[in-house]
């Protein structure tokens, strides 16, 4: 059961709940608004913690106040939950998400039910709509765990279970209505995502998540077109193909379609997700400290089929076409060896040099794909290279890209969502690194600039087409405590980011 929110017009104080959340900037001395009426209903007991410096105001900083029912005269919550949101001059969307987060984990095991106020919505400045829904989506993404191979975990039954948001406002509910909305459909796609790319790989098969893909697409009325490997080669796929024959299971190419503008085919944006469920590195076998997290090399496919999931519920007026090229990277005995040559769907031919540089092969043939099916803008998101987190931690993803303005409006998108991401050069002195002495291109640049060869790799196939990629080998998976994503595994970057953009570019 996964955390419910709903919105409630009332006083927090008079809302029956197992503990109320209120909040206060740092060096605010004497708190006003919603938390001011709960300090004086509590004979100023906040203000003299403040006083004492326990209650500090810092973002993270959380005080729990014990407030039995009939201690305090008309209080009614069972327990106050003080936030602090940090100074009122970095606050933002992603300050309540966090702040959301921490209560909600906090709360853990204590506390069934809660009422929050709309943190940031009065005193803070922030749009009332988009502060409910970055509760929303901080309560949700904040309190997520898999646990369903744990038989005796009681980390499930802790957890918090309902959320009421109180709105004194009669004429601000309904933004803070819809605002929820949106929060809890964006935070349950991003988990879904989540649970996808924690699913091990022996659950998790190429025809496993493209059977969640036709779930999805049946769930939200979008068609799909699914391809075999055969049908993937008569259409001049070998790229794919190339990568797919080292694995006893079959693969899948997938090909889903939210058709918002049907009477304007060119208005239309397509996301293409790598999906390889597992990454062994074929026969250029990854060594096994390597290979451990590589159930997660689906990440990308994972975001584009949870954000087709927030898109199948907005409706926005655009055609988005999600494209997954489903498979495995395994060395069976038909595997591809390096040495190899293949020619891809838009003619060109790929020198493997490196069978565990599969991803850009697998996007190869989905970017030729898009193009020969009218792809008018094309986005790829892709757990692509290790690069990618040697150069940038675990705050940002990597991004590239062929388009300013395309580029631009992915960069809008992520600042909005709170997805980190950061743009890398196409520079000419690393694309050399991928030339062949016998083939177009090679699969490779080694080492150096890893992360920009392999861009540069992908942009062979983008061709004229504007196009972003996105590498999200840093972001996708975490060992721990970074910010929202408590728990290890899975974030499910950057789902938000893509439903986001995708509306922003509608018409
Ligand atoms: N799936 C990996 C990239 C990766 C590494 C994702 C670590 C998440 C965490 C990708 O297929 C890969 O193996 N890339 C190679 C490229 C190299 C062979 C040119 C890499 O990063 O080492
Ligand atoms: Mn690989
Ligand atoms: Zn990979």
């Amino acid at each position: 059961m996964t955390l419910r929110l709903q919105a409630m017009r009332g006083d927090i104080a008079h809302i029956a709940s197992d503990a109320a959340i209120v909040n206060l900037f740092e060096g605010v001395e004497r708190p006003g608004g919603a938390t001011g009426a709960v300090d004086r209903a509590l004979g100023q007991l906040i203000s003299e913690l403040i006083s004492d410096r326990e209650i500090t105001g810092k973002r993270g900083n959380n005080v729990l106040i014990h407030t039995p029912t009939g201690r305090y005269d008309g209080f009614v919550p069972k327990r106050v939950l003080v936030m602090g949101l940090g100074k009122q001059a970095n606050f933002g969307a992603d300050e309540v998400r966090e702040v959301a987060a921490v209560a909600a984990n906090r709360l853990k095991g204590i506390a069934k039910t809660a009422t929050t106020i709309v943190h940031g919505a009065g005193i803070g400045g922030l749009d009332t709509a988009m502060a409910a829904q970055a509760i929303a989506e901080g309560s949700i993404i904040g309190s997520y765990g898999f646990n369903k191979y744990k038989q005796t975990s009681n980390e499930s039954s802790d957890r918090l279970e309902l959320m009421n948001v109180a709105e004194l406002n009669d004429s601000r509910l309904p933004e803070v209505r819809s605002g929820l909305g949106l929060g809890i459909a964006s935070a349950e796609a991003q988990n879904f995502a989540r649970d996808l790319v924690n699913e091990p790989a022996n659950v998790l098969s190429p025809v496993a998540m493209a059977d969640e893909a036709r779930q999805v697409a049946e769930d939200h009325g979008l068609q799909l077109t699914s391809m075999s490997l055969d049908e993937c080669r008569s259409m001049g796929m070998n790229a794919f193909a190339g990568v797919a024959q080292g694995s006893h299971r079959p693969a899948e190419f997938l090909h889903m379609t939210y058709a918002g503008d049907p009477s304007d085919a060119s208005n239309n944006v397509w996301l293409i997700g790598k999906s390889i469920t597992f990454d062994s590195g074929g026969l250029s076998l990854k060594p096994s400290r390597g290979m451990v997290t590589m159930k997660g090399d689906m990440g990308g496919g994972a975001a584009v089929l949870a954000a087709m999931k927030i898109v199948g519920g907005l409706r926005p007026r655009i055609n988005v076409h999600a494209v997954l090229p489903i498979t495995e990277n395994m060395p069976g005995g038909g595997a591809q060896r390096p040495g190899d040559v293949v020619q891809a769907m838009n003619g060109k031919y790929v020198e493997i040099d490196n069978t565990d540089a599969e991803g850009r092969l697998t996007l190869a043939d989905a970017l030729g794909y898009a193009r020969n099916n009218g792809a008018a803008r094309i986005i790829d998101v892709a757990t692509l290279t290790g690069a990618a987190r040697v150069a940038l931690g675990t705050g940002n993803a990597a991004v590239f890209g062929n388009d300013d303005a395309l580029v631009g409006s992915v960069m809008d998108a992520a600042e909005a969502s709170g997805d980190g991401m950061w743009r890398l050069p196409l520079d000419a002195t690393s694309k050399r690194l991928n030339r062949s002495n016998i083939a177009d291109v090679k699969n490779s640049g080694g080492a150096p600039a890893g992360s920009i060869t392999a861009a540069h790799f992908i942009s062979e196939f983008a061709e004229d087409t504007p196009w972003v990629h996105i590498d999200i080998a840093s972001v996708s998976m975490v060992t721990g405590n970074r910010r929202m994503f408590r728990t290890a595994g899975a974030t499910g970057a950057p789902t938000r980011t893509l439903a986001k953009l995708v509306v922003s570019l509608a018409r």
